[in-house]
């Protein structure tokens, strides 16, 4: 018996389906570029591309006190059916100079319509580079109904680096953030309520952002992001 893609995607089976720019099944995957980000000429997966975050921007939900839900940063993402994400994975490259300067990763879930009706805040994930207490560090940050931050070292010498590889993986209803050193992947956070209670239909946004918290002093210079390698995974 012939089994159709169709066929075998109904009996729960997932064929990986690259992305680097082109092809989501067969068109292009679609980039759109929030909070300032300008979309690149060319395909954001063939090339080298840059997002340039001024001071004054993060993505940062720390309490329910009004103005706290920050989410200023600029990002670009592209659409993907939660049931058919497996992976998003970018090279970053942060050029840090003050405190919380960052970029990386960034998946926002959907809200289900009740959720939003109720007021419910986007649920999100960032995981990159982030400079604290005068070295760069490896941070992730898991937005449920507050943020919750996490720091680990730079994964090899020198720990001056600006530069890291990220993968978020999808696993059923779990998140995982790694960083990959030498193409093995190192986890930094497993985010268990990532997709619990999220329609597989719904329409996930993944892509990538830039931060700069922190102005320099006497000085509004932003910091530009560069990414390379990025790679969407669907099925
Ligand atoms: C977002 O956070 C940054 C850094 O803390 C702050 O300077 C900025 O005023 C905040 N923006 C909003 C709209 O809350
Ligand atoms: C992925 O999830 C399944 C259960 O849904 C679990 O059995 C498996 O160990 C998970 N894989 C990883 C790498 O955690
Ligand atoms: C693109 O970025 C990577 C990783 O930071 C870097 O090694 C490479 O030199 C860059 N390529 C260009 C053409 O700038």
């Amino acid at each position: 018996m012939y089994l159709t893609p169709v066929y075998l995607l109904s009996l729960g089976l997932c064929f990986a389906t690259r992305h680097h720019g082109y092809g989501y099944g067969h068109s292009p995957l679609t980039w759109s570029a929030s909070n300032g980000a300008v979309l690149p000429a060319a395909p954001l997966t063939a090339s080298n591309f840059s997002i340039l975050a001024p001071p004054a921007t993060d993505l940062w939900h720390p309490d329910d006190l009004p103005g706290s839900d920050n989410f200023t940063a600029p990002y670009i993402t592209t659409s993907v059916q939660v049931g058919k994400f497996k992976s998003l994975k970018a090279t970053v490259n942060v050029p840090w100079r003050t405190q919380f300067d960052q970029g990386g990763l960034l998946v926002i879930m959907p809200l289900s319509a009740a959720e939003s009706a109720a007021g419910v805040k986007t649920r999100w994930v960032k995981g990159g580079i982030e400079y604290f207490g005068e070295a760069p560090a490896l941070g992730v940050v898991g937005t449920d109904r507050f943020s919750d931050w996490s720091l680990a070292p730079m994964p090899a010498p020198p720990q001056s680096q600006t530069a890291a590889t990220f993968e978020a993986v999808k696993n059923d209803t779990t998140l995982f953030i790694y960083v990959v050193v030498d193409g093995q992947q190192q986890a930094l956070r497993e985010v268990r309520w990532a997709f619990v209670g999220v329609d597989e239909e719904a329409e996930l946004e993944v892509g990538v952002y830039a931060a700069k918290p922190t102005y320099d002093e006497g000085s509004d210079a932003g910091i530009e992001v560069t990414f390379s390698d990025l790679v969407v995974e669907t099925c």
